[in-house]
């Protein structure tokens, strides 16, 4: 039987996962791919002789598994960008494979990798670069590979979605639910990546790239994290029927390709909806098969294990073929997509205030789909009470809705910021 030599580098959460899978699953393994997949090198910063590595040298220098003949492939799992970055650039160049779950190397940096690693024939797998454990990219890449792709929705961000679902079913505040985030080891120390849409926008990137076959294009996706949401926001969108989730969404049409990130109110009975805590979520609108929905855990040692191992076991098998990235597609401007939103206009309480706000969006010819007003606030000077006005628009272009809402900010009689989320349009799943 053939044998396809591993070297891993880090020793961290993920390298421990695929060490302790390709050990437990090792006959399936070698069953299923025709092969003997060994670990014969690892590399990591720091010695851990609690970890099993079986026959495998230890080294404390990554470029030990460059300089190592006998390693046919690198599974990199340290993340970030410096050191992976220059791990890649000389494993392409001594003819390694190489398979990572780092999507910020490959949303960054893949549009110099990939081809680098095509013109030496070398296989670059990054399934687990996206939702962790569920298989999207080969969905992408395989079993959808007959279809148009024509929008993509997903919840691929676990730190976020779990902060949301606290924020929404113990009430807790941003603050509250973010430390408890960090408490349980699902946020990093310094969270913005996860909060601020980052990571979320690295997972689109690849995505969209495998799903419209275009160049990764991190610095043209649209961000925003959720860091602005607020617990109020939450209930609010609850009494009206929607929950509040921070959303990967890619869109093609005759306007061009949307790529954004950011926080949208989904109508209760969609299933992202429902998907609570660190779970991720991947719904695919596509011509042939409809929509399609795809949801797993996306992190954690085992099942970022599970994507590197099948992405180990496509290698032995032969099953290299990259998804040609070569469209060019032009990016819609944010202020060109059409939306519903939902607003929350802090505004005196006295008759009149409310026909002031729909007079300007009437003029902008913006509809009004549902309208409340909540929990009135007392002020010292009674005159000066005020109440949020919470407003769900009907669809409309967002560069039109940010001319109403400058206009609604100067009213004198709204007396805070305003809050503006998107509304998802509901869909069949
Ligand atoms: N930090 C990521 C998340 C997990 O919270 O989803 C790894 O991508």
């Amino acid at each position: 039987m053939d044998k396809l030599r591993v070297g891993l580098c880090g020793l961290g959460t993920v390298g421990q996962g695929v060490l302790s899978l390709l050990q437990k699953n090792a006959e399936i393994i070698s069953q299923r791919s025709g092969c003997v997949i060994e670990v014969v090198r690892v590399a990591s910063r720091t010695e851990k002789p609690q970890v099993d590595l079986a026959a495998a040298i230890f080294s404390t220098r990554i470029d030990d598994l460059v300089e190592d003949d006998s390693v046919d492939v690198i599974v990199e799992a340290i993340g970030g960008s410096n050191a992976a970055l220059s791990l890649f650039r000389s494993a392409i160049s001594a003819k390694k494979h190489i398979i990572t779950a780092n999507k910020a190397l490959i949303a960054e940096h893949g549009v110099e990798l990939i081809p680098l690693a095509q013109d030496k024939t070398l296989f670059m797998g990054y399934e687990a670069a996206v939702a962790g454990g569920i298989p999207i990219l080969k969905v992408l890449r395989e079993g959808l590979a007959g279809n148009t792709v024509s929008k993509i929705a997903g919840i691929i961000n676990g730190t976020s979605n779990f902060i949301l679902t606290a924020m929404s079913q113990a009430g807790d505040d941003f603050k509250t639910a973010l430390k408890e985030a960090q408490d349980l080891g699902y946020a990093e120390a310094d969270p913005t990546f996860d909060i601020e849409g980052v990571d979320a926008a690295h997972k689109l990137t690849i995505m969209a790239s495998l799903a419209f076959g275009v160049p990764m294009d991190f610095s043209s996706v649209y961000m925003e994290g959720i860091s602005t949401i607020s617990a109020e926001d939450i209930r609010y969108a609850s009494d009206l029927g929607y929950r509040i989730k921070h959303l990967g969404i890619c869109t093609l049409d005759d306007s061009g390709l949307s790529v954004r990130v950011h926080p949208a109110l989904v109508p209760d009975g969609q299933m992202l909806a429902n998907v609570e805590g660190v779970m991720n979520a991947v719904k695919i609108e596509s011509d042939a098969l409809g929509a399609s929905m795809y949801m797993g855990p996306g992190a954690g040692g085992l099942p970022t294990a599970s994507s590197i191992v099948g992405d180990l076991i496509d290698l032995a098998r032969g099953n290299t073929r990259a998804v040609p990235l070569v469209n060019q597609i032009d990016r819609m401007d944010i202020a060109n997509i059409t939306s519903a939103y939902y607003l929350r206009i802090p505004a005196i309480d006295r008759p009149g205030v409310l026909a002031e706000v729909a007079q300007i969006l009437s003029v902008h010819g913006i509809s009004i789909e549902a309208v409340t007003q909540r929990e009135h606030r007392q002020n010292d000077v009674p005159e000066n009470d005020w109440v949020p006005v919470i407003i769900i628009t009907d669809q409309v272009l967002e560069f039109t809705m940010n001319s109403a809402l400058e206009r609604i900010q100067e009213l004198g009689d709204v007396v805070g910021d305003i809050a503006r989320i998107r509304v998802e349009s509901p869909g069949v799943l």
